[in-house]
């Protein structure tokens, strides 16, 4: 696509802008990192996206206003080169930008993700000149350009499980000049035919490592994905292979999170309200409250990914003050009530063959007891007998099958 002269020149001085902005903050310390920034177009591959609108829509669904160069280029490119995500997809429709429509909800399925985070990824895999690295889930291919100039086209694979989504990157790429190897493809297996990588980094997220993964990594290489689940918790893992099909390595501190990998995304589990009608046991008053794994704290980020390993097919809902978890695997349930007293107690009422509340209060109770550590005292060990979060006070954690 040409972009008429003053197009290209408004971008490069706000590509300028925001590369500042980013060192200032401290997340573009690498110069080639920040040569790389300088150079990417962002604005060529957002062509169209969805910025939140100001307020709710009937339902109380949030809002969604597209935005493109048609509509008003000043937003456009302003908020191309400012540090947000940028949703591009909702719910795998891929939108017609060329009549773009307001939405109302929707879950987001596709963006070009904030520039620091980027950044942050392909710097915390360590990648470097001479790598080959594989990348999961392409987008728009914003970061796929980024690697490109820092790794030469050569040294990159991107793999996207949408058609559509990677038709737009690949022509927003060649039309920069990048040429990586793309392909539609399932990264839950990584991509065979560009193995062994130096590298592989994901910008979806996984329920646990997929093995493909590890078996595609040269010994020495590394891994760093976002593991997530289906309560919402996650965390990052920067993992070391080594030869014998196993791999190790920390979680990394910090609240970040990546839309889940297509086939892991929590299934639809009904109304909370059908679930609850089948508890019929005496409530009992929880040991701990919902707000241990909800709260917008840090904390509650971490702990709300630890209590996930141990009940890995519950979900959560709360609908008014009543809090739901529903297990679709195993049928059971449990609700949170809040006392009524004033006193922030609550009760909750379990039924099923898991005790969900109860797992999850054993996991809080061992958390506390064992001084109550960060991501980055935890230690994810993958082999072939499965993958286990260590931590030297605390019982093994296991994540689900892959
Ligand atoms: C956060 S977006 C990617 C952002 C992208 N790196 C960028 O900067 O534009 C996550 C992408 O992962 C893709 N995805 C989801 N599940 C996938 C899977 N199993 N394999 C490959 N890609 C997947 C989604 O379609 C989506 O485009």
């Amino acid at each position: 696509m040409t972009m008429p002269v003053d197009l290209d020149t408004d971008a490069a001085r706000l590509r300028t802008v925001m590369a500042e902005d980013l060192a200032a903050r401290g997340t573009l310390d690498d110069p080639a990192w920040r040569a790389a920034v300088q150079k990417v177009p962002r604005h060529r591959f957002v062509p169209g996206f969805y910025l939140p609108g100001e307020e709710c829509g009937g339902q109380g669904l949030p809002r969604w206003q597209p935005v493109t160069a048609a509509l008003d280029r000043g937003r456009w490119l302003a908020a191309a080169y400012s540090d947000a995500t940028l949703i591009t997809q909702f719910d795998g429709d891929e939108p017609d930008w060329e009549n773009p429509a307001e939405r109302y909800g929707g879950a987001p399925t596709s963006s070009s993700t904030l520039p620091s985070l980027v950044l942050r990824m392909w710097t915390d895999a360590e990648v470097r000149e001479g790598h080959t690295v594989l990348e999961i889930g392409t987008g728009t291919g914003y970061s796929t350009a980024l690697a490109c100039e820092r790794l030469g086209s050569g040294g990159v694979t991107s793999v996207e499980v949408d058609p559509h989504r990677l038709e737009r990157a690949a022509s927003a790429l060649h039309g920069c000049g990048y040429t990586p190897t793309l392909a539609v493809a399932d990264g839950l297996y990584g991509y065979w035919p560009g193995a062994p990588f130096d590298r592989i980094v994901a910008a979806c997220s996984f329920r646990a490592v997929p093995p493909a993964l590890v078996a595609q990594v040269r010994p020495g290489g590394k891994i760093l994905l976002t593991l997530s689940g289906w309560l919402y918790g996650y965390a990052r893992v920067l993992l070391t292979v080594t030869g014998d099909g196993t791999a190790e390595g920390r979680l990394l501190g910090g609240t970040v999170s990546f839309m889940s990998a297509r086939a892991h995304a929590a299934p639809a589990f009904g109304n909370p309200a059908h679930w609850a009608a089948g508890l019929t046991g005496r409530p009992r008053v929880a040991q701990h409250g919902p707000e241990r794994i909800t709260a917008a704290t840090e904390e509650s980020f971490h702990l709300r990914f630890l209590v996930q390993s141990a009940v890995p097919d519950a979900q959560l809902a709360t609908v008014g003050d009543v809090v739901h978890l529903a297990d679709v695997v195993s049928g059971s349930a449990a609700t949170l009530t809040p006392d009524g007293d004033g006193g922030g107690g609550w009760r909750v009422r379990e039924g099923g063959p898991v005790r969900l509340w109860e797992s999850v209060e054993r996991v809080l109770d061992a958390y506390d007891a064992a001084g109550r550590p960060g991501p980055e005292t935890f230690t994810l060990c993958v082999h072939d007998g499965g993958q286990h979060l260590r931590h030297p006070r605390l019982p093994c954690l296991s994540l689900p099958s892959p």
